[in-house]
């Protein structure tokens, strides 16, 4: 991974664990990561538990986001959750565009630019989900998949504003199901992705220094395979994030 990159490894635990399981992960977690310098680590729980877990994480390095959020601030959404909701109880980052999202709830890909500017401007840091399934892979259209997902999501970005965005990859075929893009299939999306930000954002940092995930049946015994390519920043853990044993050796990846 890129030199001025740090490694950020995140927790997705989409709908599950309860409470006292989510709060005693965050304990361990927390006891372990030390200070957080060499490696950034965030937790996205069940968004009712947010609060108890940002009460156990206060004090430690450990980020918390929520799973998805609504571009307005307020308003009649039943069941949504807004920016500001968001920050008013220490939630500092928040997931965008997940495949789940768009796929089993009908999420439009229009809608991802309006929820980025939404968590630029309430300071929440977003990081937008993209990646094709196995039929777009199969019919040649990974890269106009890949680019329709970035155009939306930036469509309202300032060049300026653009490293605080995370990407995260993570191919439809390989969530949930133990089938992972092999590290080289993950790192030649990762550029891909990088190029498309060289030609978006001209001044070249944004390319430089966004970081870019990969996600996608991350287990401990891929880990450190996946974080050595050059283009992998960090990794989107789902089912591998639910139990200490298995997420604290992929946060302790070694190259
Ligand atoms: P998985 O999920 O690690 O269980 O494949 C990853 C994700 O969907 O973020």
């Amino acid at each position: 991974m890129g030199g001025t990159r740090k490694p950020y490894i995140a927790a997705n635990w989409k709908m599950n664990l309860d409470r006292t399981r989510a709060m005693d992960l965050v304990k361990t977690l927390k006891a372990r990561i030390g200070d957080g310098d060499d490696r950034e680590v965030a937790v996205f729980p069940p968004a009712l538990y947010l609060a108890d877990v940002a009460a156990v994480a206060q004090g430690s390095p450990v980020g918390l986001g929520a799973q998805n959020l609504h571009w307005e601030e307020e308003g009649a959404f039943t069941g949504e959750i807004s920016a500001p909701m968001l920050r008013d109880i220490s939630v500092d980052r928040v997931l965008i565009g997940h495949s789940e999202r768009r796929r089993i709830f009908f999420e439009k890909n229009e809608w991802m630019g309006r929820k980025v500017r939404a968590a630029l401007d309430h300071d929440l840091l977003p990081i937008l989900c993209v990646g094709e399934t196995l039929e777009e892979r199969r019919a040649g259209d990974l890269e106009a998949v890949i680019h329709g997902q970035l155009e939306a999501g930036f469509d309202w970005v300032r060049e300026e504003e653009a490293p605080r965005i995370t990407l995260a990859y993570e191919p439809v075929w390989a969530i949930g199901t133990g089938e992972t893009a092999t590290p080289s299939q993950a790192n030649e999306v990762h550029a891909l992705i990088r190029a498309w930000l060289a030609v978006k954002f001209p001044g070249g940092e944004v390319a430089a220094s966004l970081r870019i995930l990969y996600g996608g049946s991350v287990k401990p015994d891929n880990a450190g395979a996946l974080m050595a390519q050059p283009e992998i920043d960090g990794l989107l853990v789902g089912g591998a994030s639910l139990k200490a044993e298995t997420f604290l050796p992929i946060v302790e990846f070694d190259r």
